[in-house]
């Protein structure tokens, strides 16, 4: 068993932030969420795992990822040009699965459980694929699964018009060397990709066994900002444990469930879990409420701040209140105290938001 893991693409719905970092390492609880993939994938005991980059993600995926050992798996780079779609990722990789059975896994992907299970199931099974279904919302953004009664799949369908159902595809599958037939046997959709929806659909047209399992625990695709933000409350939820390890002053009180790193500092300060705050962070006369990710060297002075994502290097000061935002790296928020007129001053790059 083989893992291909895809971590190109523009990320356009997660811009600005996007614009510097690829999706796939945009930080939530301060770890990149392909840290959680790699995780997952180390846990399941799989040890040689193919990454399809872009031009344009390459650099940094390498940077993070390097050859894997922080995981102890070996790392394939695979450059796939063009966004031309997954089932053109796997076609892209083929060299590299042979004819090895594999699990493809999105790498904006987020899992509450991770795959072991579910892979030991596909091996002592006979399916040719295995994928995963959640009810969503919003099935207009995802491919969609209609089910019969009996709870097989009947049909796939790829960002629906008119979704038939709830149910959306969750980005990790289970696949036997077969999908390659049926990647061959596609051609690109009207978006001009090959989908690997398609490809799911061609496999059961020729007779291959494809299995769908509803998972019961949470999923989250982090394409968009306000999922970014339910990614981090879940992930404080789930993961985060009390470990204070920097240091707090007398005046300071943290509550709850808090990580704070060891070269952190604290001072005059609340600070009520789940919270993460990062290296090198200084928060003054300030605070941070529960569910707030605060990144690496960022300083906080006499603001407060919840339910928010705030990444490396940044400064927020005077602020009063600072809810459900997700802020990129080495971002100033500041309100001058010598500002006595109620002109706002923005430098601003491009697509930003900025809700006042
Ligand atoms: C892709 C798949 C879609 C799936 C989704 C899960 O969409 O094409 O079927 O539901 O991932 O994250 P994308 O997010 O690349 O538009």
């Amino acid at each position: 068993m083989k893992a291909l893991v895809l971590s190109g693409g523009k990320g356009t719905r997660l811009r600005p932030l996007t614009y510097t970092i690829p999706k796939q390492l945009v930080p939530v609880a301060n770890e990149p969420i392909l840290g959680y993939v790699f995780g997952h994938i180390r846990d399941a005991g799989i040890k040689e795992v193919g990454v399809v980059v872009s031009p344009e993600s390459q650099e940094d995926v390498r940077a993070y990822l390097g050859k894997g050992n922080r995981w102890g798996v070996k790392v394939r780079y695979i450059l796939q040009p063009e966004p031309l779609g997954l089932a053109h990722a796997v076609k892209t990789a083929r060299p590299f699965l042979g004819d090895s059975s594999f699990v493809m896994y999105l790498g904006d992907n987020l899992l509450a459980q991770g795959i072991r299970e579910f892979m030991e199931d596909f091996l002592a099974g006979d399916a040719d694929a295995l994928i995963f279904l959640k009810e969503v919302d919003n099935p207009k953004a995802f491919g969609v699964a209609v089910l019969d009664k009996q709870g097989n799949i009947v049909r796939l369908v790829e960002k629906p018009k008119k979704p038939p159902s709830n149910l959306a595809l969750v980005g990790v599958y289970f696949f036997s060397p077969r999908i390659h037939d049926a990647i061959d046997s596609i051609s690109p959709s009207a978006r001009g990709e090959l989908e690997i929806t398609d490809a799911i659909q061609g496999l059961m047209r020729s007779g291959g066994t494809v299995k769908g399992q509803v998972l019961d625990e949470w999923w989250l695709d982090t394409g968009k900002k306000d999922d970014f933000l339910a990614a981090n409350t879940v992930v404080l939820d789930g993961y985060v444990k009390r470990s204070v390890e920097g240091k707090a002053d007398a005046k300071s009180r943290v509550d709850g469930r808090v990580q704070l790193d060891k070269t952190a500092r604290v001072t005059n300060s609340h600070i009520r879990g789940p919270v993460v705050i990062g290296k090198r962070c200084t928060i003054v006369d300030s605070f941070i409420g529960p569910y707030t990710t605060i990144g690496h060297g960022t300083r906080v002075v006499n603001s407060a701040i919840e339910h928010s994502v705030i990444l490396d290097g940044c400064l927020i000061a005077n602020i009063p209140r600072l809810e459900d935002s997700l802020i990129g790296r080495k971002a100033r928020v500041v309100r001058e105290e010598t500002n006595h007129s109620k002109a706002l001053r923005l430098l601003i790059g491009d697509a930003n938001v900025v809700e006042v």
